[in-house]
Order: C-alpha cells, then structure tokens, then sequence
C-alpha cells in the first residue's frame, strides 16, 4: 500500500469513528418537557422521586447563603445509572439565574449546591432535568 493510500484510509476511518460517535450522542433519549405533579397537594411517589427539595443552610461572613438542592423528596432519591439520571439542576432567585450545572451520570445523583446572596429575594425556584422524565420544578419563599 502506498502512503497515500494509507493516509486515504486512515482519514476515513477517522471520519466514520467520528461519525459512530455523534449517531451514539444523538441516540441518548433527553426528555426537555416541563413536568409537574398531577395534584400538587399530593404528589405520587413517581413525582417525588423527580422534585427538587431546597434547603437553606448556613449563611457565610459575607452573606452568601449555602442553598443546596437535591432531587427526591419523601426519602425517596432519583436513581443515577447510564441511561436514567438527573443531568442538570439550576437554581433561579425572583426568576434570574443563579447557576446551572450539569451532572454526569452514575459518578454524581441529583444533588447540587449555590451560594447565593438572599437580600431582598422572595422566591428561590429550582429545575432537574431527568434525562427520561423531563424537567421539574419546585419552589420555596425565602
Ligand atoms: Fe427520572
């Protein structure tokens, strides 16, 4: 084989590694529907399992409160394996961003923390993203 053929095939096999690796990406199922309970009053456990649960936790020397989110409320906690996950959680204070981040599966569960200053915020809203069951929101009045 010559050079340039060698070259020839080793670009296409380069491309349809590349190519098999975005046909994979794109085959992963993400759910970006916006979900809610059926009866906020009194949610089921499957709703449970995919809430956000916020809670305040100590406020440093300059006012940052420690706000952590976890995703699961009822003792029960959303699963984290290859193909069922939560990969992101944001946290929004009035409805402006606070921080986003996104979570890798099986390594990380639904669980996430901001530091946020909280004068003169009333609402903090946090939004999981399962990648099968889509988005859920949940709210707390600061
Ligand atoms: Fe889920």
């Amino acid at each position: 084989m010559k050079r340039r053929d060698a070259l020839k095939t080793a670009g296409l096999m380069m491309a349809t590694l590349a190519l098999s690796a975005h046909a994979a990406e794109e085959s992963l199922i993400v759910n970006r529907l916006e979900m809610k309970p059926q009866d906020a009053a009194k949610p089921t456990d499957f709703e449970l399992k995919h809430l956000p649960q916020i809670t305040l936790k100590e406020k440093d020397a300059s006012g940052y409160t420690l706000v952590e989110i976890t995703v699961g409320q009822g003792g029960i906690i959303h699963p984290s394996t290859a193909d069922h996950w939560i990969d992101f959680i944001a946290l929004y204070a009035d409805d402006k961003l606070v921080g986003k981040n996104t979570l890798e599966p099986v390594i990380s569960r639904g669980a996430s923390s901001f530091a946020v200053k909280l004068d003169g915020i009333k609402t903090l809203t946090a939004k999981a993203g399962c990648n099968l069951h889509g988005i859920w929101t949940s709210t707390l009045k600061v």
